[in-house]
């Protein structure tokens, strides 16, 4: 079986991974947060240059960590879409220079493509179909993962992404960047009741729309007149409160979307990926909703969840069983659906 070289540099991670045959042989994680979070969000030109810094020695140390040479390696892939162009730039340049160098085919990989494929780490032996519920800092998104390179998008959001709402609201609630760590961990100690806040309705499809598409701009726009209203009679906002009533409306909505989804198409697996798909919340009330339905859901180990280089690297060695190369002509795109 073939062992794959991936890169990840989309947005603020500089990942490097080798997978073989679904089993990850090494996965290195330079996460560029800390560069980030003085300016309360991924700055474009840093992240570029942080990747710049670093991508040598990831790549390194992931062979390091594999205790293999590039004799052995058999296909270098990278993210090649949707992500920061500049960002996406050198990861993409790196791999196609080493499949040059090394003589080994290259593979450009959709990012979302990779968080779907992230289930099968810890779940080898899954076959499609299955309901994908992707959710990340820049994507929502319900997908009906038909077969390797197989897709169809069953839902989206029409305006914020899951985890771009949790980091909006967390940055209005003073809370730093990442928000949804943070709002997580302090939701444990809110009370989930304290607000009745939006799901955020949609109306029904039209002109370009699906019907299990979501909403997440009036929700955040609820948190922030309560935080506005606090603020007017000068009392304190009940930060924890806030955060607990605002995870479990977004794991309430997403749920309801993702429960009706599988079972209109009849689909007893549902895999959940990207950052959001770590949280406490969305976990616990999936997973019970699920159990109603006699649903099985999937949720990568946290790792795995939020981006890294070992879900492309299994996305790619599946496209390299069957033969699929990319040619060192493709490009990096900024939006790109799979
Ligand atoms: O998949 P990811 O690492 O990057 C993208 O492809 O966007 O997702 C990052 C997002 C951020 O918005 C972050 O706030 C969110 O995932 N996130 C979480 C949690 N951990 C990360 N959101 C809610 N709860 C968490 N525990
Ligand atoms: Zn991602």
């Amino acid at each position: 079986m073939a062992n794959v070289l991936a890169i990840e540099t989309s947005c603020d991670e500089t990942a490097v991974a080798i997978v073989n045959n679904r089993q990850v042989r090494s996965s290195i994680i330079a996460s560029q947060i800390p560069f980030h979070q003085q300016y309360g969000g991924v700055v474009p030109e840093v992240a570029s240059r942080q990747h710049l810094e670093t991508i040598n020695q990831a790549i390194a140390q992931a062979l390091e960590q594999a205790g293999l040479g590039w004799s052995k390696i058999d296909g270098i892939a990278a993210t090649c879409a949707p992500g920061l162009v500049g960002a996406l730039l050198v990861g993409l340049t790196a791999a196609k220079t080493l499949a040059i160098v090394h003589n080994k085919p290259f593979l450009g990989v959709h990012h979302l493509e990779g968080h779907i494929y992230a289930t099968y780490l810890s779940e080898p032996t899954l076959d499609p179909p299955f309901l994908s519920l992707l959710v990340s800092g820049g994507h929502t998104s319900l997908i009906y993962v038909k077969d390797c390179g197989s897709y169809e998008t069953l839902g989206e959001t029409r305006d914020d992404a899951a985890g771009e709402a949790f980091d909006k609201v967390a940055r209005l609630l003073n809370l730093g960047y990442p928000g949804g760590p943070v709002i997580d961990r302090l939701a444990q100690q809110g009370d989930p009741q304290a607000f009745a806040l939006p799901e955020g309705k949609v109306s029904l499809p039209s002109g370009g729309f699906h019907r299990y598409d979501g909403s997440f701009s009036g929700l955040k726009t609820a948190v922030l007149r309560l935080v506005q209203q606090f603020d007017k009679d000068g009392g304190q906002v009940p930060v924890a409160d806030l955060a607990a009533s605002f995870q479990v409306t977004v794991a309430k909505a997403l749920t309801k979307r993702a429960i009706a989804c599988a079972l209109d198409y009849g689909l007893n697996t549902i895999a959940v990926g990207g950052g959001v798909a770590a949280n406490s919340g969305l976990r616990q009330h999936l997973q019970a909703a699920a159990s109603e339905h006699k649903l099985r859901v999937l949720f990568p180990p946290l790792k795995f969840c939020t981006d890294n280089a070992a879900m492309i690297a299994c996305a790619a060695s599946d496209h390299l069983s069957r033969g699929h190369i990319s040619p060192l002509t493709l490009g990096v795109e900024s939006r790109l659906s799979l």
